[in-house]
């Protein structure tokens, strides 16, 4: 399968879920790069939208197809949210943050009347940590506690590095260090969504659970959108 049509499916069946006047919470990712420019087609051909970013990259992708920007901070209510995600099990419990924008995109999230996330079929797990970590967002000054707690939880914690493209870790938009959790596949991702989320230090944990209402899912035959049990 190719996975970047499969992106390009479900960035297209997201785009029925934006109305005129809408204010837009954008996402960050690849795949949202392929709604944002379909988004900036239709309003070069009369949709009128603003969008909210959830991250740097999502400003970039805004300024580069002439969508209108509001900061979160201007905004009270948001209409729609079109984001990605690394993992999502069959209760709609998903894994965010691969591009570290976990923190904003969660403020977004619950900010929003709809939540749409949009994925290739590659994303969709049994269980959450079936083929990814979670990410944390962690106050630089208490990565190795948190850290150190991780592994009391049972898990494998990482501090995320930057590579070639700068020595030590990454620095999110926000000025923080990200911690990437390896666990075996979760049985309870909510529990511990509120047990990471409760340790000082952590700004942000990348399990989303409870948040999406529908996630389309680009398969190499079409998309199918995955709806939230009522
Ligand atoms: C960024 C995210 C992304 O939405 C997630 O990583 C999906 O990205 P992609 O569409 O490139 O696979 O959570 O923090």
């Amino acid at each position: 399968m190719n996975f970047e049509e499969s992106k390009v499916r479900a960035a297209k069946a997201a785009l029925s879920e934006v109305h005129d006047g809408f204010v837009v919470g954008l996402g960050t990712g690849s795949t949202v790069k392929h709604f944002a420019r379909m988004l900036g087609d239709e309003v070069r051909r009369g949709l009128r939208v603003k969008v909210v970013p959830t991250s740097y990259h999502s400003v970039e992708m805004a300024v580069d197809n002439a969508l209108d920007l509001l900061p979160l901070e201007a905004v009270e209510a948001i209409d729609v949210v079109v984001d990605g995600a690394d993992e999502v099990d069959r209760d709609l419990n998903m894994i965010k943050g691969r591009g570290a924008a976990l923190a904003r995109e969660k403020v977004v999230a619950s900010m929003a009347r709809r939540r749409v996330y949009i994925v290739g079929e590659d994303k969709l797990v049994e269980k959450l940590c079936s083929t990814k970590p979670i990410p944390i967002e962690v106050l630089p000054f208490a990565y190795r506690y948190v850290m150190k707690k991780v592994e009391e939880m049972g898990g494998s914690p990482k501090l995320r590095r930057a590579g070639e493209l700068k020595d030590g870790p990454i620095v999110t938009d926000n000025g923080n260090f990200i911690v990437d959790a390896f666990f075996k596949p979760l049985d309870n991702p909510r529990s511990l969504e509120a047990e990471i989320k409760a340790l000082p230090g952590v700004v942000e944990v990348g399990l989303f659970c409870g948040v999406a209402d529908v996630v389309y899912v680009g398969r190499s035959s079409g998309v199918v959108p995955l709806a939230k049990h009522k």
